[in-house]
């Protein structure tokens, strides 16, 4: 497994980053000045009760919702500095997304599903490099199927493709195998995993089992908009031992 030193830089650093949502009853923290670093070439889970910050924190962290305050830096790019044109420019070209409801497009088969970041970036499609992704999550004969006619795990592999294509700097993926069963869910973690210690991805990833959890390099624990934990190298057991401390 990948050695973690805090030596290795990290892919995406996020400093002192605080968010609130309006309410009737005052603005409510969500994120509490966050300090937080994802290594590169390694998979961080990310855990926590449910309303924790999870996705708000993913969401800050990709580009996709902006801090109130605080500082998201993308390599030695500040996204907080980025005007909206140019955060979708580095939203499609250096991060990837992996959402628990897959969000493939129903129209497109799989091979056109995976082939539209590269669409997207103006480049020309290169039919190997999309046929090469599919390969890599076990799909390739499967190019033709629209979403419909795939499982879950499936639709979710075509994703991960779809992710890997462009070969972004980072991927997020917010509870990847949160509506897969059990066999499907570990397949998504391997994949994962995989493209981790064979490509050289980096990989933050929402999870809520304790199982999936122990495929990471490292997990941090999230209670109440703050960091309250971290542990590497984690096993199962270790896992579960500091959610029933930090969910208490
Ligand atoms: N767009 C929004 N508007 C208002 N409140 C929100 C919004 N997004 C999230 N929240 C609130 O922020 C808190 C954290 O949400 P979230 O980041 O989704 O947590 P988690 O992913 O850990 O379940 C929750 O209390 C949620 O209700
Ligand atoms: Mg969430």
């Amino acid at each position: 497994m990948a050695l973690l030193t805090d030596i290795r830089l990290p892919a995406v650093q996020l400093a002192a980053v605080s968010k609130s949502y309006p309410s009737a009853a005052g603005a409510v923290p969500v994120l509490r000045e966050v300090s937080l670093g994802f290594p590169q070439r390694a998979l961080t889970a990310v855990m926590g009760p449910s309303g924790s910050g999870k996705t708000t924190l993913l969401n800050c962290a990709a580009g996709l919702d902006k801090p109130d305050s605080g500082k998201v830096l993308l390599g030695d790019t500040d996204l907080a500095k980025c005007g909206e044109r140019e955060l979708t420019v580095v939203r499609r070209s250096r991060i990837g997304f992996v959402f628990q409801q897959f969000n493939l497009l129903p129209m497109l088969t799989a091979y056109e599903n995976v082939a539209l970041p590269l669409r997207l970036q103006r480049g020309r499609v290169k039919r190997d490099r999309v046929r090469e992704a599919l390969r890599q999550v076990g799909l390739e004969d499967k190019a033709d199927r629209r979403p419909a006619q795939l499982s879950g795990g499936q639709q979710q592999r075509v994703a991960i493709a779809r992710t890997l294509v462009a070969e972004p700097e980072i991927v997020f993926a917010d509870e990847p195998t949160g509506s897969l069963d059990r066999r499907s869910g570990r397949q998504i973690m391997e994949l994962l995993r995989d493209s981790v210690d064979r490509v050289g991805s980096t990989v933050v990833m929402v999870t809520h089992d304790p199982a999936a959890a122990a495929c990471a390099d490292r997990v941090v624990f999230l209670s109440d908009g703050k960091v309250v934990g971290r542990l590497d190298h984690p096993t199962a057991e270790a896992v579960a031992q500091q959610l029933s401390l930090w969910e208490r």
